[in-house]
């Protein structure tokens, strides 16, 4: 399956699922070039609707779309994946603790790990969508231990994406001159957008964020909140939670996982911790990554000055939280 032309996505249909798919068909996920298959998964009593989303599918005529699959049968839909988007979940309603959630969630994450390992193409990529992402990732990943721990990620990139938006609505510039943000940690309020190494293209030359913004208190305090806090604010605006920019970001992380980054340009990629920038191993984290020949690594060398590294280890603190607590849920 992995030489065959087409590559197969498995997703679902919620919101995100459903801003996703045509993104998907219409290769920005994976290219204009690349055929796709699409593999959609939800649970029996989204059935109907999951059949209803195949139905507009066919009806857009997408030509890159060489096949749809959608199913309740977990085995069905991993058999033969390459590229794996896991936006399905349980949401928090009223009255549910934390904990409760929690278990909810890696309990799914627990039970798709293996249907993945037994069933999905040999290097199969995986990204994280759901919440907690990057413990819901990590559990895949325990749970799945023959699958490389390169291939399993979360997805961070629609905070880094949002990190981007932020300084060029405040530079007034195109969001696509400035880069190299890093989000650090957990998807959650306890992630660090952090732009000391960031930079914008102007007409002089690459400049250095800060320079340019010119205002350290905005920057260590409102941007650093405002990134933190932006899905509960699309949340209280929208009455839903991110979705078309979510979807749109999980298209980012792994296009550019799977076609490489641009020279001089890191993404931010919530991945296995190998102790770089003294992270515990052990954590799925997020760090800036660069990718080249379907792989990522971290971006090494960077300075880490006092105030990053304190917010550094309050979202490694978290991250070794949620770990203890999902455990105590499976066991
Ligand atoms: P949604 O509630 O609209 O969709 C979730 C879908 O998952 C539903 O279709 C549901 O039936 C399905 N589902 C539930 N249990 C399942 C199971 N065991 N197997 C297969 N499918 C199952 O939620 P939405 O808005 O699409 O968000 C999806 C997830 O993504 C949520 O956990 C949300 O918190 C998270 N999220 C993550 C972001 C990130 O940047 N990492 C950004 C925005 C949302």
């Amino acid at each position: 399956l992995i030489t065959s032309d087409d590559r197969k996505i498995v997703g679902f249909t919620g919101q995100i699922g459903y801003a996703l798919v045509p993104m998907v068909a219409r290769g920005i996920m994976l290219g204009p070039d690349q055929p796709v298959i699409l593999h959609m998964l939800d649970i029996p009593p989204a059935a109907e609707a999951l059949n209803g989303v195949k139905m507009e599918l066919v009806d857009a005529a997408f030509p890159l779309l060489k096949g749809v699959v959608a199913t309740t049968d977990v085995v069905e839909a991993c058999t033969g994946v390459n590229v794996a988007v896991m936006v399905g979940g349980f949401p928090r309603k009223e009255g549910m603790e934390r904990k409760d959630v929690m278990s909810k969630n890696v309990s799914i994450y627990k039970a798709q790990a293996s249907a993945l390992e037994k069933h999905a193409a040999p290097n199969c990529k995986v990204v994280v969508v759901a919440n907690p992402a990057n413990t819901n990732a990590l559990i895949l990943k325990e749970y799945a231990p023959s699958i490389p721990e390169k291939n399993i990620t979360c997805l961070t990139r629609l905070d880094h994406n949002r990190a981007l938006g932020q300084i060029s609505e405040r530079l007034k510039l195109q969001v696509s001159d400035v880069k190299n943000v890093i989000i650090w940690g957990n998807h959650s309020s306890t992630q660090y957008p952090d732009v000391n190494h960031a930079t914008v293209k102007t007409s002089s030359g690459e400049k250095p964020v800060r320079q340019l913004v010119a205002d350290d208190t905005w920057l260590n305090s409102e941007f650093i909140t405002t990134v933190q806090q932006r899905g509960a604010a699309i949340i209280k605006a929208r009455k839903f939670s991110s979705a078309l920019s979510a979807a749109s970001s999980a298209c980012d992380h792994i296009r550019n996982w799977v076609l490489g980054t641009p020279e001089g340009t890191w993404v931010s990629m919530g991945v296995y911790s190998d102790g770089s920038y003294n992270v515990p191993k052990g954590l799925i984290y997020s760090f800036p990554v660069t990718c080249k020949n379907g792989e990522w690594s971290i971006v090494q060398g960077l300075s880490i000055d006092e105030f990053s590294r304190k917010k550094l280890d309050l979202t490694a603190q978290e991250l070794s939280e949620e770990k203890t607590l999902a455990y105590s849920c499976l066991s």
